[in-house]
């Protein structure tokens, strides 16, 4: 990994073994994009790829030169990358090329969350300066490559060092201008608890866009676009990806101009953001990462993967297996008392359970969702030991203890309300709107978070606390932050997440040993910039093993398993109110962060039985799971979406566990084919299944055994029942396949 400079043309290479990014200085001073892609030999210029010659009305910098960082006003007539409002109106900027360092490492970004290095070797950073000289604004464009990884973080730093302030009103992270419009844009849409389904559409002229307005990444959208060739898929064809380290609002953009060319935006979104620099002032904007795979979807998930989960997620937990845990969630909701959370902890205990979590209901007088957010101090009603009570008697089990919070939120039934009325946000004069009966917190205030901060330390000195489970319900509305004054309005949004990373950094630096589980009614915060403080989420409150399938594929096209909160839950389940097998819903819940949301004092005995043997497996595999490859193998959106498969294969292509999951069954089925991924062709394996199934059965006929990893790589693992053994199986059928080298 290297960046070059050639002085005499004053063109940039940044360049590792599977990528290259090229930028140039143009004649005027702008910074022209001249190629992001496969890696490029590094003698020759790439200047002529820009293409930036007169055309009609427009001038050379017009509607088709591939720019890195442009502005409206002067001849670009497309998205722009910055917007500004200077002290006089006037809203023209111009920043060209004034200087640029090319740094060992990679630097952190102040008070906001990004992706790191453990050795200077493993990244190079380039900083570009460009100079806007009436403004004296300093537009600094940081890109850093890695070594190991087809990805580059890009970031950038705001200087005024003029004289009058500048309201900066878009800062994108990056841009990037494509020469042609062949793509298909992959990008998420949902709702709660059907979150990040994948979509796929072919970009036209205009603009196409994912975004959120609701102080969140959300459960709507999450900021994550790809750009994938119309012939890729999971295993072959180029694919672009696009990538925030940020939990705000945001905007993902893809612009076909004029000239067929593609403009690609991810940042800040513009609209609910506005940030007034002052004279000697700088603002930071968030990291993207813009990752690159000639090979299809697989490997850019590959790259995110090892890119978020060993240097973005950090910490005590990074590298260590996750617990199995319990949640009483699902189990009791607000229904407890000591001695029903204990007898759940002590039969879960019995089972193989790691962690009890104890999730809503612990505090102030809250038997339902209509009070006493903000007032975090235990009910004695329920726990009359406190937190220490319940938490000393599970860890006399031998389980560790973990405790649900809300930090950000404020019932207004509540005495924080009534004691603090304007730290919950809203306009004065105006209504609030409740949503789940509470209010947000104003995070813009300093004085809130220290609050909290005081607040979460006590509660975590209070007892042993293992892991603490962050939770947030609800989004921003009426936003406001009252202690800002008018000119700085637009400035909430961004305010209030860095004051969620500030909250975050102080507790997680505080207690480094505490597993934290980022979570917003399910999966409505669920992106990078969570990551880097917990380094899981949870993914979705729907737990239905057969929405989960969707869920989970979907969500690992950037995101790693040990990033995913996955719990086995009852049926009918909450949800859906459908019934699918115990095994089927384990087969599921094991490709993440395993875990139970259940009341395991009523499980019948023959679930229990089962449910240990989960454990048993899961803890035999989690280093796979949490750490391997996860490759997807069918996916359940393409053709009927009846079946799915995906795999966990270890880096050294030895092990490796299969899950293959069929929707509803159909009698005298045809035969499918999973070829696997992720193998060594030249090696032989061993093929189980898991649990053991009955002598008779055709699909441990046709699998179990020695097998060639080519066979298993071409071939593949085959589901073949006669229409008898079919019949037996019923619908959400799934099965287990353990591979491992002779
Ligand atoms: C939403 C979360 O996603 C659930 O798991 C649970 O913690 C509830 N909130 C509790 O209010």
């Amino acid at each position: 990994m290297q960046i070059f400079f050639k002085p005499e043309i004053r063109e940039f290479h940044l360049r590792n073994d599977e990528i290259s990014y090229i930028i140039g200085v143009l004649d005027d001073g702008r910074l022209g994009q001249l190629h992001f892609g496969a890696a490029l030999s590094p003698g020759p210029s790439y200047r002529h790829l820009i293409g930036a010659r007169q055309r009609g009305f427009e001038k050379g910098g017009g509607d088709f030169a591939l720019l890195e960082y442009p502005a409206r006003g002067t001849g670009d007539f497309r998205v722009p990358a910055l917007e500004v409002v200077h002290a006089d109106g006037s809203r023209v900027i111009e920043p060209v090329y004034a200087g640029h360092r090319i740094l060992a490492g990679k630097t952190a970004l102040s008070g906001l969350p990004s992706t790191y290095v453990e050795k200077e070797s493993e990244a190079s950073t380039l900083e570009v300066d460009l100079v806007d000289g009436p403004s004296g604004l300093i537009v600094t464009l940081i890109y850093s490559i890695f070594r190991d990884v087809p990805a580059i973080a890009r970031s950038v730093r705001f200087k005024n060092s003029g004289a009058r302030p500048i309201r900066l009103d878009c800062v994108m992270s990056a841009l990037l201008d494509l020469p042609d419009a062949d793509w298909e844009m992959l990008s998420y849409s949902g709702a709660w608890a059907r979150e990040r389904s994948e979509f796929r559409r072919a970009l036209a002229p205009g603009i196409q866009s994912v975004y959120s307005v609701r102080g969140a990444s959300s459960h709507q959208a999450n900021p994550f676009v790809a750009l994938a060739r119309p012939d890729a898929g999971e295993v072959s064809g180029e694919i672009l990806g696009f990538s925030l380290v940020y939990s705000g609002n945001f905007l993902a953009e893809a612009e076909v101009g004029p000239y067929r060319t593609t403009r690609v935006r991810l940042g800040i979104e513009p609209t609910t953001f506005s940030w007034l620099i002052e004279p000697g002032e700088s603002f930071q904007s968030p990291e993207a990462i813009l990752a690159y795979s000639p090979s299809g979807l697989g490997a850019l998930s590959d790259a995110y993967h090892r890119l978020y989960r060993e240097r973005l997620a950090r910490g005590y937990w990074r590298d260590r297996p996750r617990p199995v845990l319990i949640n009483n969630w699902e189990g009791t909701y607000f229904d407890f008392d000591e001695a029903r959370l204990f007898g759940i902890a002590r039969a879960a205990n019995e089972l193989g359970v790691e962690l009890f979590v104890l999730d809503d209901g612990w505090f102030g007088e809250r038997d339902d969702e209509t009070s006493s957010l903000g007032d975090w101090r235990v009910d004695k009603r329920k726990l009359p030991g406190g937190i220490e009570g319940i938490a000393r008697k599970i860890e006399a089990l031998g389980m560790k203890f973990g405790i649900w919070i809300e930090p950000e939120m404020v019932s207004p039934k509540s005495e924080l309300f009534e004691a603090k009325p304007d730290w919950a946000v809203g306009i004065p004069g105006r209504r609030r709107t409740t949503a789940r009966n509470q209010y947000v917190l104003d995070f813009s205030n300093p004085e809130v978070i220290e609050h909290l901060y005081s607040t979460m330390v006590a509660l975590l000195r209070s007892a042993p606390i293992s892991y603490v489970k962050w939770d947030m319900n609800r989004n921003v509305t009426e936003a406001f932050g009252a202690t800002l004054p008018p000119e700085r309005q637009g400035e909430f949004f961004h305010r209030y997440i860095l004051g969620v990373y500030e909250l975050y950094r102080r507790i997680t630096s505080d207690f480094p040993e505490v597993l934290f589980e980022s979570c917003a009614g399910g999966g409505g915060r669920f992106d990078p910039g969570m990551l880097a403080y917990a380094p899981q989420a949870w993914t979705s409150d729907d737990t239905d093993a057969a929405e989960r399938l969707g869920i989970q594929w979907s969500s690992s096209l950037c995101y790693p398993l040990s990033s995913m909160g996955a719990h086995l839950s009852a049926t009918p389940n909450h949800q859906t109110g459908r019934i699918t097998p115990l095994s089927t819903r384990a087969a599921v819940a094991f490709f993440g962060v395993f875990g139970y949301e259940l009341d395991a004092a009523a499980l019948a005995p023959a679930a229990r039985e089962e449910i240990s043997r989960q454990i048993v497996f899961y803890k035999q595999y989690r280093d796979l799971i949490q750490r391997g490859r996860f490759l997807r193998i069918r996916s359940p959106f393409e053709g009927d979406g009846n079946h799915c498969a995906w795999m966990c294969a270890s880096e050294d292509r030895k092990r490796a566990v299969v899950g293959v999951y069929r929707l509803l069954n159909r009698p005298n089925p045809a035969a499918e084919r999973f070829p696997l991924r992720g193998l060594d062709p030249a090696l032989v394996y061993r093929v189980s299944l898991w649990p053991e199934l009955s002598g008779g059965d055709f699909v441990r006929i046709d699998n179990e055994g020695v097998r060639g990893g080519d066979e298993l790589m071409t071939v593949g693992i085959s589901i073949a029942d006669d229409p008898w053994q079919a019949a037996s199986r019923g619908d959400f059928w799934s099965q287990l396949f353990v591979v491992s080298a002779e």
